[in-house]
């Protein structure tokens, strides 16, 4: 997803910008920018390449003055280039703009305007942007009025940040659809835009958000937010209550071993404020979870992508079993394009921790086109799956910076705990004594996290013995099942060794063929209602020479006589032990491609938040 930060005030913008675009690195990209207006002309340092190579170019040829906008592309149409990166120019020099998103149009738009002679530099869909504005203010139309005109012509989910030389005293911007989002920062005689909060937190803490077929006029003094068809809105604003250094690494080598470490206090934040231990209740009032409806839901469709797909899988074991109602998980790239059977007693509820990725918006849309209910559970504050939801749970673990997901994938384990044990209360099927035990089982969720955190030094062990495996097969069963899939997840994601998560009680009807010795099995064997299964999965690998890495609970000596190695977890409850049993696969995971010198943080072809199909 593409990084944007703006500035617009009396200091020179290329610093802030520079600054602004090193905190959204985590999104993944694969080109940089700025452009600044200087008198009257426009700026323009950009390569293809990391951040390092743009700051690297201003350095020898340094760009002074304001207002000014940067970006970071992350490739669609056109390779990764110095003519492709954004910001771009319009041929006569006096616009130019930064952008999100995919203009769906833009080989129509291209078509009319070389035929009205206007010459294309670069293979992006962009540049049809910057033309058409161009266009459009020549022919006298205000910054804001091309803004608005530009809207209207393109198509598809887009953002815009666009400045001219004939208004050197504004940015504006503008957003449809979820191509990522547009947060303003209001400054001291100066104001910000960026499409996420880390790029400007440290300048301020009162942001707007800009939601979509909005725009915005941003002086150094004012902004003004309106519709795309011009009527003006009176916007909300946000108190960010994070602080800067926690979008920093602190003492971790990446944000991705920092926020492992996190989840300790992630999953005690996660609880903060909606669990009463004394009566044994939860309180979610963001879900807006009325007695009414909690009687009248006869199914929940929890769809999200990846990492957060497999948090929903979880989620599936939790609700059934604790709250009776049938739950059915399906990724959101399929379920937007499945034609589902929904009706107003059915719930979509979404997972994702950006809250912007296009397939999980998609899906919630298509909840919402069908009558469906729609909830979600979301990480990023003010996004847009947190805005369009009839009612959501924030996860509440602060930023996830790291491209691999982690306390983002736990938070959302206890969250959809919370849920059940709510809709099980209000649905009336939940005795006191039942409810009140499962209330204080979570009190017991950090503790167990740290310990399992104490144990990196042995989880690093077996890293050095697995460091330069080809393949590896990650097994689970019940509950369970889907840690077998993240695990397997992280692995492949971070250190790109092939690694295939599977039911365990499907290996003997086919993948057992592929186990021998230069096939590690991890089997994920905690004391749950599955661990008899997992113990004769264990010996089965075994019995075919496979190399197993067992994950168990402390003490159990079956599979300390039968594994290779194993990494120990405390015993847990039953419903609890997924995120218990992720935490030393997650530390494996960041461990091998940390002992194989890989970019952890971000990894190769990857992007934090997918905010295109
Ligand atoms: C997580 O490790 C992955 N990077 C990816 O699968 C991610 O979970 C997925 O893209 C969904 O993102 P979201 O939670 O922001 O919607």
């Amino acid at each position: 997803m593409c990084g944007i930060v703006g500035y617009i005030g009396t200091r020179d913008a290329t610093p802030i910008i520079l600054n602004g675009l090193k905190r959204l690195e985590y999104r993944g990209y694969d080109s940089a920018g700025v452009a600044v207006i200087n008198g009257n002309q426009i700026e323009v340092r950009r390569d293809a390449g990391k951040l390092s190579q743009l700051i690297d170019l201003v350095s020898k040829d340094p760009v002074k003055g304001a207002p000014g906008i940067g970006h970071t592309r992350w490739a669609t149409h056109g390779a990764p280039s110095a003519r492709n990166a954004h910001p771009h120019v319009g041929n006569s020099g006096k616009v130019v703009i930064v952008h999100n998103g995919i203009v769906e149009n833009f080989l129509e738009l291209k078509e009319e305007l070389t035929s009205e002679g206007v010459i294309f530099n670069s293979e992006t869909d962009t540049e049809t942007i910057v033309h058409l504005a161009e266009y459009l203010k020549a022919s006298g139309n205000s910054l804001e009025e091309v803004a608005r005109k530009t809207f209207n012509r393109i198509e598809g989910a887009n953002v815009v940040v666009m400045m001219t030389t004939e208004e050197p005293d504004k940015i504006v911007t503008a957003r449809i659809g979820n191509a990522g989002g547009v947060v303003i920062g209001l400054g001291e005689n100066e104001n910000f835009i960026a499409s996420d909060i880390p790029a400007i937190l440290e300048h301020t803490r009162k942001v707007i958000f800009l939601e979509s077929r909005q725009m915005a006029i941003i002086t150094r003094d004012s902004v003004q937010v309106k519709t795309l068809d011009g009527q003006e809105i009176k916007p909300e604003i946000h108190t960010i209550a994070w602080d800067a250094v926690s979008a920093e690494k602190g003492e971790y080598r990446h944000f991705m071993q920092k926020e492992i470490h996190e989840q300790v206090r992630a999953l005690t934040d996660t609880l903060a404020g909606r669990v009463d231990f004394q009566e044994g209740r939860i309180r979610l009032p963001e879900l807006k979870l009325t007695p009414e409806l909690a009687k009248r839901i006869q199914r929940i469709y929890i769809t999200a992508c990846g990492t957060a797909a497999y948090a929903g899988m979880v989620g599936k074991y939790l609700i059934e079993k604790i709250a009776r109602v049938p739950v059915e998980v399906v990724i959101a790239s399929e379920f937007r394009y499945s034609d589902p059977i929904l009706d107003e007693n059915t719930v979509v509820l979404a997972i994702s921790q950006s809250g912007e990725t296009a397939d999980t918006l998609a899906a919630m849309e298509e909840g919402r086109r069908k009558g469906a209910v729609i909830w979600s559970i979301v990480n990023a504050i003010g996004s847009q799956a947190m805005r369009i939801a009839d009612g959501f749970i924030s996860m509440q673990t602060g930023p996830e910076v790291g491209v691999a997901s982690t306390k983002a994938f736990t938070a959302p384990l206890v969250d959809q705990y919370m849920l059940a044990i709510l809709l099980a209360d209000l649905r009336g099927v939940l005795d006191d004594k039942t409810r009140k035990s499962l209330v204080s089982d979570l009190r017991l969720v950090p503790d167990l996290a740290g310990r399992v955190m104490d144990t990196e030094a042995d989880v690093e062990k077996v890293a050095h013995v697995l460091k330069d495996i080809k393949n590896c097969l990650y097994l689970g069963r019940g509950i369970n099942m889907p840690i077998a899939y993240e695990g397997a997840l992280k692995l492949k994601e971070i250190s790109y060794i092939h690694a295939e998560g599977y039911p365990a009680g499907e290996m003997k009807h086919g993948p057992i063929a592929l186990i021998d010795e230069e096939m590690p099995v991890l089997c994920i064997a905690p004391k749950d209602p599955w661990h008899e299964k997992m113990i004769s999965q264990i010996q089965q690998a075994k019995a075919r020479g496979g190399i197993v890495i067992a994950i168990a609970t402390e003490g159990d000596e079956l599979v300390k006589n039968m594994a290779d190695h194993a990494l120990w977890v405390p015993e847990a409850p039953w419903m609890l032990s997924p995120i218990i049993t992720v935490l030393p696969l997650q530390l494996l995971a960041y461990h091998i491609a940390a002992i194989r010198g890989l970019d952890v943080d971000q990894p190769r072809n990857l992007a934090k938040s997918v905010t295109v199909e």
